[in-house]
C-alpha cells in the first residue's frame, strides 16, 4: 500500500488536542492511515543558517517541520498567503495588499518546501497538499523531478474568475493548480468557479468524469466537502472535560437560553454583522431581553496582519455598546471572549446551547457548524443558524439559513430558532446528523484519495 504524505502550512501533533478545522481533520486522517506530515513548525528561525528539518514520531505519523526566517514569514505567510490570497479568495478585494515583494517570498518558501520534502519521498508515495499557502508546490516538486501522484485540496472558497483575475499573477497561480493530478474544493460552487476559470482563461477542454485537458496535461477536479469524525467528536462530548463544562453552563444559565458563537477572530466570519443582528433581536423582540445570552468566543488569529486588528476593535466596541445599552445588573446580553478555549471543553458548551450562530460572510466549509450538530443531545437538540455563504450550507439544508448582511432577516431567524418547538428541533437535527455521519472526515479522505489513486500517474510533464 502507498504511504500517505500530507503537506500543509500548519502541522500539529495529532495525539494532542489542536484547534482549527484543517489541523484537526488532517490529524484524524493521518492517525488512521499513518504516514508523513510535512510543513512549517510555526516557529521563526534564529540565526542565518538554513533552518534544520525537525523530524519526530507521533504514533503512526512522522512529523517533519521546518522553521521560517522572518523575511519569509513576512512575505509568504503574513504577506501573500494572508494579505493577498485569503482576502481575495474570501471576495474581499478591498482588503488585499498586492505588494510585489510578497509573491517572491511565497514562491521562495514553496521552492524551499519542495527542496526539503523531495529527499524524504519514496517512489510509491501519494502526496496530498493542502490549502492556499502551497498552491505552487506541485509545480516546484515536478521541476525537481518528482513523479509521484500529487493531489491538492483547497480548504477555503475559490471566488469567481473575475475576482480571481484581480490578483496580479493569477494565471501563474492557476497554472500551479493544474500541475496537480486531482484538485479538490469544498463546494460545488467553488468547483464551478475553477471550471469556469480554466475554460475561459486557459482553454481547458472537458475530458469526461470530472477530468480536464489543460496545459498539456489531464487533471481531475471535483467537490469533496470536508467532514468531521462524528464518532470521535461524540466521544469528546461525553468525556469528563466537556461533561463538566456542560454541567457548569447548564447551572449558570438555568433561567436563560444560551446562544453560542465560536470563531477565529477573522473578518470573513461576519462577527460585527452577527452582533448587529443580535442587537436587532433584542430591540425588536423585547421578550428576548433577560432570557437570552450570547457567548461569543473569538480566538486570536494572524495578529501580524492589520485587517485583523481593525476587526478586533470593531467587535469590541459593538459588544460594549450592546451590553451598555441593554445590560441589567443581573444580565449581560453578550459574553465576549478574545481567547482560545480548549477543544476538549467546546462540545460541552455546544451541548448546553440552544442556538449556534455560524454566520460567516464567506467560508470554505466551517466545521464549527458540524461540531455543534454532533455535540447535541438528540432528545433535546439546539438549532443551527447558518450563513448561506458558508460551504456547509450546500450540505446542511435543515439548518436555518440566513444572509448575514441582512440584519433584520438574521434577527428574525435567531428569534425563530429560540422559539422552535422540540419536535421540529428533533426532526431537523436528525436529518443534519445523518448527513454529517454519511459525509464524515473518512468519506472526505477516502473519496479524494480514491480519485487520486485512479488518476494516471504524472506522464505528460510539467505545464
Ligand atoms: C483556516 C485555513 C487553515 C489555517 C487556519 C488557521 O482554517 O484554511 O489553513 O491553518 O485557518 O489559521 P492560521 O493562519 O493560524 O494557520
Amino acid at each position: 500500500m502507498s504511504r500517505l504524505v500530507v503537506v500543509s502550512n500548519r502541522v500539529a501533533d495529532p495525539r494532542k488536542t489542536a484547534a482549527g478545522g484543517l489541523a484537526v481533520a488532517l490529524g484524524e486522517v493521518l492517525n488512521n492511515s499513518g504516514g508523513l506530515w510535512f510543513g512549517w513548525s510555526g516557529k521563526l528561525a534564529e540565526g542565518d543558517a538554513e533552518p534544520q528539518l525537525n523530524v519526530q514520531q507521533a504514533g503512526p505519523v512522522t512529523l517533519a517541520t521546518v522553521d521560517l526566517d522572518r523575511e519569509d514569514y513576512e512575505a509568504y505567510y503574513v504577506g501573500y498567503s494572508n494579505g493577498v490570497l485569503w482576502p481575495v479568495f474570501h471576495y474581499r478585494l478591498d482588503l488585499a495588499d498586492f505588494d510585489a515583494g510578497y509573491i517572491e517570498g511565497y514562491r521562495r518558501v514553496n521552492q524551499m518546501f519542495a527542496r526539503r520534502l523531495l529527499p524524504m519521498l519514496q517512489p510509491d508515495d501519494v502526496i496530498w497538499v493542502h490549502d492556499y499557502h502551497l498552491i505552487p508546490l506541485a509545480a516546484e516538486l515536478r521541476a525537481l523531478g518528482c513523479t509521484q501522484r500529487i493531489g491538492y485540496f483547497l480548504h477555503i472558497p475559490l471566488p469567481p474568475p473575475l475576482i480571481l483575475a484581480a490578483i496580479p499573477g493569477h494565471d501563474w497561480l492557476v497554472k500551479g493548480l493544474c500541475s496537480y493530478d486531482v484538485v479538490g474544493f469544498q463546494s460545488e460552487a467553488d468547483h464551478e468557479h475553477f471550471c469556469d476559470y480554466i475554460q475561459a482563461e486557459a482553454k481547458a477542454q472537458p475530458a469526461g468524469e470530472g477530468r480536464w485537458r489543460v496545459f498539456n496535461r489531464t487533471i481531475h477536479a471535483g467537490a469533496y466537502p470536508i467532514g468531521i469524525d462524528v464518532q470521535e467528536f461524540r466521544g469528546v462530548t461525553e468525556a469528563p472535560e466537556a461533561a463538566e463544562m456542560y454541567e457548569r453552563m447548564k447551572r449558570e444559565y438555568s433561567r436563560r437560553k444560551l446562544l453560542v458563537g465560536v470563531d477565529r477572530l477573522d473578518y470573513s466570519k461576519g462577527l460585527p454583522q452577527r452582533m448587529r443582528a443580535f442587537r436587532e433581536l433584542l430591540r425588536r423582540y423585547p421578550e428576548t431581553r433577560q432570557s437570552a445570552t450570547l457567548i461569543q468566543i473569538a480566538s486570536p488569529s494572524r495578529e501580524d496582519v492589520s485587517a485583523y486588528t481593525d476587526i478586533l476593535h470593531e467587535l469590541e466596541s459593538l459588544c460594549g455598546s450592546i451590553n451598555g445599552n441593554y445590560g441589567e445588573l443581573d444580565w449581560m446580553p453578550v459574553r465576549y471572549m478574545h481567547r482560545t478555549v480548549a477543544r476538549a471543553r467546546l462540545p460541552g458548551l455546544y451541548r448546553a446551547s440552544r442556538v449556534a450562530l455560524v454566520t460567516p460572510l464567506r467560508d470554505g466549509m466551517n466545521l464549527v457548524a458540524k461540531e455543534f450538530i454532533a455535540a447535541q443531545d438528540p432528545e433535546d437538540p439546539g438549532v443551527l443558524v447558518l450563513s448561506r455563504f458558508a460551504g456547509a450550507a450546500e450540505q446542511l439544508k435543515e439548518a436555518l439559513l440566513v444572509n448575514p448582511y441582512d440584519t433584520e432577516g438574521t434577527a428574525a431567524a435567531i428569534h425563530l430558532a429560540l422559539q422552535m418547538p422540540l419536535e421540529e428541533r428533533r426532526e431537523r437535527h436528525q436529518s443534519l446528523l445523518a448527513t454529517l455521519t454519511r459525509y464524515d472526515v473518512h468519506w472526505w479522505c477516502d473519496s479524494f484519495l480514491q480519485t487520486l489513486g485512479q488518476a494516471e500517474a504524472e506522464e505528460t510533464g510539467t505545464p
